[in-house]
C-alpha cells in the first residue's frame, strides 16, 4: 500500500483496489449509472466511478481526520501535475494545475503582450470561453480574427492560410468541435502558424482522455483542457500546459499566490511568478477536485486511452452505419480521423429530442440544433442499438 506520511491512498484506502487489466470490454461495472441508464453524453460530462466517488470520500475522512494536512494537500496538487505531464507528454514543470480550462487561458492571454504583433486568430468552432477571453483582450490591443467553417461542417486549410500573417501573434485552435464532432488537422496549422512566427494554442478538453494526446508530436505551445469530461474527473480541476522555452516570456497579470516563485515565503511586497508553467497559476487550488481528477485519471488509465479511441471509432462506425439506414443528416465528419468521440445528428427539435431520450432512459446533449452522442470507454453496441432504437420512435425529431 502507497503512504504518505499517515494518509494513504484514496482508492486503496476506501476499499476499491485498482483493477488491473481493465479494458473498454471490462469496465463498466466501474460505473454504477448503467444499472439505471444509457449513458452517451461523455462530451458533457463523464459518468461517475466508484473510484472518483471513493476519492472524494477520502478527501472528506482526511479533512475529518487531519483538520488541515495542507502539505499533503499541496503534494496531491503536484500529482495531478505530474499526472497531467504524462497525459499529454510534457514535463511537469511545463503544466500548471488549474481550476479550469479557461483560468489558465485567461492567464496566458493576460500575460501576453498585443505590440508588435497583436493578431489572434481563432476559429467559428471554439468554445464560447475562448472567444470570450481572447476578444477580452481587444481592450489592451489585441486584434481577433475568425477562420470560418464551410457550410460542410470543415475548416480548410486555406481559411488559416488567409487568415494568419506576419501581424500574427498566436492561433487558438480546439481539437475537436464541442458542436459538431469535427477534428482540426492540428499539425497542418502549427506548421502554417509557425512559418510565420505564430504561437499555437490548442483547448483539447474534448480529446483530452479520448485520445493519446503528445504535445511534443502535435507541435503546439499551449494546451488546456479539463477533467471533467473524458478523464473521468468532476467540475473544478483543469491543466495548462506551456512549451518550456515560452514560460518566462509570459509574465501573467491574472495571477495568485499559488503562481508566485515561493508559495510558502507568503511574500505580498512583490510579484516573482514561477519559473515554470506553474506561474499560470492562482489562488487556493481545487483540492477535493484533485483528488477526483487523479482517481479519474489513474482509473482512465488503467483502462487505456488507445484502446478507447479504437472502440469507441467501433462503436462509432455503427452509429453512423445505424443513423444512415434512419436517413438522419450527420454533420459529423465521416472519417475516423477527422472526428473524436463526438457525434452530431441534426434535428427539428434538439432539447425536446434530448428530454425526450432521457424519458426513455438514455442521457445525451444537445447544441445548435444537433444532438450529441458522445460514446466511451464504457459504452457498448448495445447502448449504440439504444440510441438508434429510440431515435426510429422519434423519428420525426430527426431533420
Ligand atoms: C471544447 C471546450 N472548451 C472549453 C470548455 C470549458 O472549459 P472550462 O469551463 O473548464 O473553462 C468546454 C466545456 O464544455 C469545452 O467543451
Amino acid at each position: 500500500m502507497r503512504t504518505y506520511g499517515r494518509l494513504t491512498l484514496a482508492v486503496e484506502k476506501a476499499g476499491v483496489r485498482p483493477q488491473r487489466g481493465l479494458t473498454p470490454e471490462t469496465c463498466r461495472h466501474r460505473f454504477p449509472i448503467f444499472e439505471q441508464r444509457v449513458y452517451i453524453n461523455s462530451c458533457s460530462q463523464g459518468a461517475l466511478s466508484d473510484a472518483v466517488r471513493a476519492a472524494y470520500e477520502q478527501y472528506l475522512a482526511d479533512w475529518d481526520e487531519y483538520g488541515a494536512p495542507w502539505e499533503y494537500w499541496v503534494e496531491r496538487g503536484e500529482a495531478a501535475r505530474a499526472a497531467f505531464a504524462g497525459l499529454v507528454n510534457a514535463d511537469p514543470d511545463e503544466i500548471a494545475v488549474t481550476t479550469s480550462l479557461s483560468a489558465g487561458v485567461s492567464a496566458l492571454a493576460s500575460g501576453l503582450r498585443y505590440a508588435r504583433r497583436s493578431k489572434v486568430v481563432l476559429t467559428d468552432w471554439e468554445f464560447p470561453t475562448i472567444g470570450q477571453i481572447w476578444h477580452a483582450q481587444e481592450a489592451r490591443g489585441a486584434r481577433v480574427t475568425h477562420v470560418s467553417a464551410e457550410p460542410d461542417g470543415t475548416i480548410p486549410l486555406e481559411h488559416f492560410d488567409r487568415a494568419i500573417d506576419d501581424d500574427t501573434l498566436l492561433v487558438s485552435i480546439t481539437h475537436v468541435c464541442y458542436r459538431n464532432g469535427a477534428m482540426v488537422d492540428v499539425a497542418a496549422v502549427v506548421e502554417l502558424a509557425h512559418a510565420r512566427g505564430a504561437l499555437v494554442l490548442l483547448d483539447a478538453f474534448q480529446t483530452a482522455g479520448s485520445l493519446p494526446l503528445d504535445v511534443r508530436a502535435l507541435g503546439v505551445d499551449f494546451l488546456g483542457a479539463g477533467v471533467l469530461k473524458y478523464l473521468l474527473g468532476s467540475a473544478g480541476l483543469g491543466f495548462f500546459y506551456c512549451r518550456r522555452d515560452l514560460v518566462e516570456r509570459v509574465w501573467p497579470t491574472q495571477t495568485g499566490w499559488f503562481a508566485d516563485e515561493n508559495i510558502f515565503a507568503m511574500d505580498h511586497t512583490d510579484y516573482s511568478p514561477a519559473h515554470t508553467a506553474a506561474r499560470f497559476q492562482s489562488g487556493t487550488p481545487p483540492v477535493p477536485a484533485i483528488y477526483a481528477g487523479i482517481a479519474g485519471i489513474e482509473l482512465m488509465e488503467e483502462i487505456g486511452i488507445a484502446a478507447t479511441r479504437e472502440h469507441v471509432n467501433a462503436l462509432n462506425a455503427h452509429l453512423l452505419d445505424g443513423l444512415d439506414e434512419l436517413g438522419a443528416t450527420v454533420v459529423t465528419p465521416r472519417a475516423a480521423e477527422h472526428r473524436g468521440a463526438l457525434i452530431c445528428v441534426r434535428s427539428t427539435d434538439a432539447k425536446e429530442l434530448v428530454t425526450t431520450l432521457d424519458r426513455d432512459g438514455l442521457v445525451t446533449s444537445e447544441r445548435d440544433n444537433n444532438l450529441r452522442i458522445s460514446a466511451h470507454c464504457y459504452n457498448s453496441l448495445e447502448d449504440v442499438d439504444a440510441v438508434l432504437a429510440a431515435l426510429q420512435r422519434h423519428r420525426r425529431l430527426l431533420v
